[in-house]
């Protein structure tokens, strides 16, 4: 029976999932531990508002658990060579240099985190693949495992993590399906069994999916491929609905009545953001070009490419709306974060859309209600080259939604937060430039009543 957990990576995925498992397992000790000290210590804040990851939900069970049997540390050599099982639970981000570039996944932090196993541990362990990562990767791990440790035994298991974003604590505790993936062998069956056993405190057995290792592996990919790709098709028909005048939201609703296609992820929208859709894909793309499988790498290259195209599109029309200028012209953005309920930012589309409005020198206003302007600066700093003096004169944050819309020419919605619905347009548009344009990255706000406030509205394929 497993006593001790150790979860490498105090991330989006290991605090969240390793709170929730603490949650519902009272009889294991949990320690998540990282490398990123300030990180730690935000985990181990006496303020609900300092846990690192903005989740709805998370803090309370954070706080109903922590240093009870959920402990957040730096001490990682002391919490791997106390577990009985480990979750390596690191960012495995797009690799920024030599070869794959651009493409393969960076596994410098698995592969780092696998040496590191085997060089602290002195008893027998599970290792759990958290990570999204590409198949085959295990072999990797045991290879490393195998020939760089003390002569203990690992067992190596695979168990992608499947929840969004902002809807993270409800995905965890009510998972469509849990995913492990192990070796066929009486070890490999033993293993699989003792998570297969953590999961079932809250998770119904049937809902327990037992694979190969490389089939869990793909399977991870392939999940968030397929989501993606869905996101791409309807914004490729968002792009025709604007020409016809059909109306998205109405298409989306039709073709989703159909039970074979279901309704969900249909939401045509200024693109798809977050830190996984693209490297995954991008990754996926990768690894069928390594194995000569060229059509399949460009069919999974579409969904990238429509993505792009989308965010580059709604930008675009921005700029020919506003009479093809927009220097020195202010503009709103309402949101920052690459979709409601969460503080994170990466990839979200609305800093490729401000980055493109601000080579044509606007100065774009932002307003979010999770997002810091501290990590504003970081994401456009990182995405482009202009200097920094630069990027801070054309792009601002304020905390007060209205004073981001004040004498602006147009707002534009890039995150579909809730809020955002309810604010006062008549006030927003009182004090807005005129005419005042609305840009709706997200369909959250209804064109009759916008029109009938004096706003020119633009949605997306509407
Ligand atoms: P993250 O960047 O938020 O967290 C990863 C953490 O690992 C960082 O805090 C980093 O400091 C730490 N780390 C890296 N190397 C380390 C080491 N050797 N020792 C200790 N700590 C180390 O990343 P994330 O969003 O939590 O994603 C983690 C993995 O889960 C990725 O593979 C991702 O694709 C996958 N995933 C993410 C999500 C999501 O919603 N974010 C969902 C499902 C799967
Ligand atoms: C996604 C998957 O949904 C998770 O199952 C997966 O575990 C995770 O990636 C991961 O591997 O990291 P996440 O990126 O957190 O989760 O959030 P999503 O809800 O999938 O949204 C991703 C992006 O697509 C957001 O920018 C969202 O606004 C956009 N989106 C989503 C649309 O534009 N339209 C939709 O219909 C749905």
């Amino acid at each position: 029976m497993i006593k001790n957990i150790c979860c490498i990576g105090a991330g989006y995925v290991g605090g969240p999932t390793m709170s929730v498992m603490a949650y519902k397992c009272p009889e294991i000790n949990i320690t998540v531990v990282d490398l990123n000290a300030k990180r730690i210590a935000a985990w181990n804040s006496d303020n609900q508002a300092d846990i690192p990851v903005f989740e709805p939900g998370l803090a309370d069970i954070v706080f109903k658990v922590r240093n009870k049997n959920l402990f957040f540390s730096t001490n990682v050599e002391e919490a791997i060579s106390k577990a009985d099982m480990i979750f390596m639970s690191v960012n495995t981000p797009t690799k920024e240099y030599g070869k794959g570039k651009g493409m393969a996944a960076d596994l410098k932090f698995i592969e780092l985190c696998a040496r590191q196993i085997a060089a602290v541990s002195k008893t027998d362990k599970i290792v759990v693949e958290k990570s999204t990562l590409p198949v085959r990767t295990a072999e990797a791990i045991r290879s490393i495992l195998n020939n760089t440790g003390n002569g203990v035994k690992f067992q190596i298991l695979s168990n992608p993590e499947f929840l969004a974003e902002g809807t993270a604590i409800n995905d965890l505790l009510n998972a469509d399906r849990v995913l492990i993936g192990g070796e066929d062998s009486p070890e490999g069956k033993v293993a699989i069994e003792e998570l297969t056993a953590i999961y079932a405190h809250w998770i119904p057995r049937d809902k327990i999916i037992h694979t190969n290792v490389w089939s869990s592996e793909l399977s991870k990919l392939t999940a968030n491929a397929f989501l993606a790709q869905r996101i791409s098709s309807i914004n490729s028909i968002s792009a025709l609905c604007e020409k016809t005048e059909a109306d998205v939201t109405e298409v989306a609703k039709a073709i989703g009545a159909d039970t074979r296609l279901g309704n969900k992820f249909l939401t045509a929208s200024v693109g798809f953001g977050g830190s996984c859709f693209q490297k995954d894909i991008l990754n996926l793309v990768y690894i069928c070009k390594s194995l000569g499988l060229e059509e399949v790498a460009e069919y999974w290259d579409q969904v990238i490419k429509i993505n792009n195209y989308q965010k580059h599109r709604f930008a675009d029309n921005i700029i020919s709306t506003l009479y093809n200028t927009v220097s020195g012209k202010k503009i709103a953005f309402l949101g920052w974060a690459f979709k409601k309920n969460t503080n994170d930012t990466r990839e979200t589309p609305a800093m490729y859309v401000a980055d493109f409005l601000m080579n044509d020198l606007a100065n774009i206003c932002v307003y979010d209600p999770k997002v810091s302007e501290t990590q504003m600066y970081i994401d456009i700093n990182h995405l482009n080259s202009r200097t920094e003096e630069d990027n801070s004169k054309y792009l601002t944050m304020v905390s007060d939604p209205y004073i981001a819309c004040k004498n602006a020419h147009a707002v534009v919605i890039l995150t579909e937060w809730d809020q955002f619905k309810e604010l006062d347009w008549k006030k927003i548009h009182d004090n807005m430039m005129k005419p005042a344009f609305v840009f709706d990255g997200r369909n959250i706000l209804n064109r009759k009543d916008m029109e009938a406030l004096g706003f020119k509205y633009q949605g997306i394929g509407k």
